[in-house]
């Protein structure tokens, strides 16, 4: 399901994902330097898959998703919660498309508003992820939001002619509670 919440936070706005931002993921996503560490991506999509994507995602209800764009309004990636079959328990994946907007916090400030969504709106009490282990940039930024290394998934991966391991990482609703600040979880709509 495509979120009807906006999340505001310092530096980014979740919003909900529109038509509008397809063709601008589809230009961004034919970029090897961004989609080497998305487990997911195949050969690049085309906006129709683009389209399918989003009917997809507009008819999952075990998907949240959001546009992240800039306080400003300049659109930077999207963000997405996937909810378990097991409960109270999701999967966040984040891309920062515009990597020219890397390294700037805004990773960090979405992925800090959509765990203050998922432990106090949703009341999950786990948030989990996988990134390839060689993501430092992606490692540090998931720290900073609370979340800890849980375990190495060795040659899981097989990318650009490589085994890779994948690094295993979650945040608990207790750990949450106690660590993070407060994000500024606004509901506009
Ligand atoms: C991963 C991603 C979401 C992080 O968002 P971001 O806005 O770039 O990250 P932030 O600026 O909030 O935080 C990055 C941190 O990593 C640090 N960093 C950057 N490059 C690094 C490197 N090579 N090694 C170690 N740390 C690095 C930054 O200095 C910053 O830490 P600091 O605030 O302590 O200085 C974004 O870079 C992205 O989407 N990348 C491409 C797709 C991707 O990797 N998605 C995640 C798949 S699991």
């Amino acid at each position: 399901m495509i979120s009807e919440s906006i999340l505001q936070g310092e530096k980014v706005r979740l919003r909900p994902v529109e038509e509008n931002d397809l063709p601008h993921f589809v230009g961004w996503l034919a970029d090897r330097e961004v989609t080497r560490w998305l487990a997911a991506m195949g050969d690049p999509p085309t906006l129709d898959d683009e389209y399918e994507w989003y009917e997809r995602r507009r008819s999952d209800p075990d998907s949240v998703m959001w546009s992240i764009e800039t306080v400003e309004g300049r659109l930077a990636g999207n963000v997405e919660l996937r909810l378990s079959a097991q409960p109270r328990r999701a999967e966040i994946g984040i891309a920062i498309h515009d990597k020219t907007l890397w390294g700037q916090g805004l990773g960090t400030d979405a992925v800090r508003l959509v765990l203050a969504y998922a432990f106090e709106e949703l009341e999950l009490n786990r948030v989990e992820l996988t990134t390839d282990e060689a993501n430092e940039r992606a490692i540090r930024c998931y720290e900073k939001c609370g979340f800890v290394r849980e375990g190495l998934l060795r040659q899981h991966r097989f990318i650009d002619g490589q085994f890779g391991n994948t690094l295993m990482m979650s945040v608990l609703r207790e750990e949450w509670a106690k660590s993070q600040p407060r994000a500024a979880v606004r509901r506009a709509v």
